[in-house]
């Protein structure tokens, strides 16, 4: 049973992430934080304690964290990916949400002193939370057994540009900061969540579920639709849930050696890249001292139908 906080820009994939965090033995989910990104911040918080709530789980805290990048740039939103509500049009009306008083960074600091050692930071938007937390108490990685992010490229093409995945570009001066601090980090790139596709066959299976199922199917809908007007194919990255999957074990991984990955945050056609050195022989380096990063360059086929199976059931 692995401890989670997950960092959410909820968003399609990332309500994938919440509903099988909520609903697997293996995951203990202790709090969300909210992040601005795939939508606006509140509208983040109102999909994930709508989905929280739908799997049953509306008492975990949800903390809203920040609005927008941390050097005070105007925050861009992915509408076309994720719809105007973040759940292609899904998006729940009539419930009031259920949010903490507290902020995202004073819950990440409470959980991680109230489960020290083993709270895993899953963290699957921009890294805007994360790097705030780390100004407000720079101790905070010596409680933290691992910090798993969804974000970067380790040698494909971005999405948002020919170089940058979203979560990276949204704010790449955050994502440095959150590399350059003292914690195990896991890297799960674009990469390998593109090799773990969600398609009409898995909503077929999830509209024959229950009531998680069913939404699931439904926001899968427009996510499909907005992957097939670029590639032509209704398949969709399972970005977000692979991520949780490889932070607590439910799918096996091939890592990289350590590495030092940093970011560019250049103003260039090249910002929020993410510079991994793993181009060449990275699988005859040796770790490197000092550096602390893991990249995942690969995961075994198959998460995605016991991922349908679990929010099918
Ligand atoms: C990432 O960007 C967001 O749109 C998704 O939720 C995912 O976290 C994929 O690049
Ligand atoms: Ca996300």
């Amino acid at each position: 049973m692995t401890t989670v906080l997950l960092d959410v820009d909820t968003g399609i994939d990332d309500a994938l992430a919440l509903f099988t965090a909520a609903l697997s033995n293996e995951i203990d989910l202790v709090g969300c934080t909210i992040v601005w990104g795939n939508v606006d911040v509140e509208q983040g918080a109102r999909n994930t304690s709508e989905v929280l709530r739908l799997a049953g789980h509306g008492d975990v805290a949800v903390a809203v964290g920040a609005a927008g990048p941390r050097d005070g740039r105007a925050a861009v939103f992915s509408p076309q990916v994720h719809g105007d509500d973040g759940l292609g049009g899904c998006a729940d009306t009539a419930h009031e949400p259920t949010l903490a008083p507290e902020s995202a960074v004073e819950l990440m600091l409470r959980l991680s002193h109230e489960h020290a050692g083993s709270l895993e930071i899953v963290a699957v938007g921009p890294l805007t939370n994360l790097a705030a937390a780390l100004d407000a108490d720079p101790t905070l990685p010596e409680r933290i057994r691992q910090v798993t992010i969804m974000g970067g490229a380790a040698l494909a093409p971005g999405n948002v540009s020919e170089t940058a995945e979203a979560n990276i570009w949204h704010d790449p001066e955050a994502a440095q900061v959150v590399f350059d601090a003292p914690w195990e980090l896991t890297m799960v790139g674009l990469d390998v969540t593109m090799t773990s596709l969600i398609t009409d066959a898995h909503r077929a299976r999830l509209s024959a579920g229950g009531a998680v199922g069913r939404f699931s199917s439904d926001i899968l809908d427009f996510y499909l639709a907005y992957y097939e007007s670029f590639s032509g194919e209704r398949a969709s990255g399972n970005h977000d849930a692979l991520a949780l999957a490889v932070a607590t074990g439910l799918v096996r991984t091939t890592l990289s050696p350590i590495v030092d990955v940093t970011v560019d945050c250049s103003d260039g056609p090249t910002r929020g890249r993410t510079v991994t050195r793993l181009e060449g022989e990275w699988g005859t380096w040796p770790d490197r001292d000092g550096a602390r990063h893991r990249v995942v360059m690969e995961v075994e086929p198959g998460f995605e139908e016991r991922m349908v199976d679990l929010l099918a059931a």
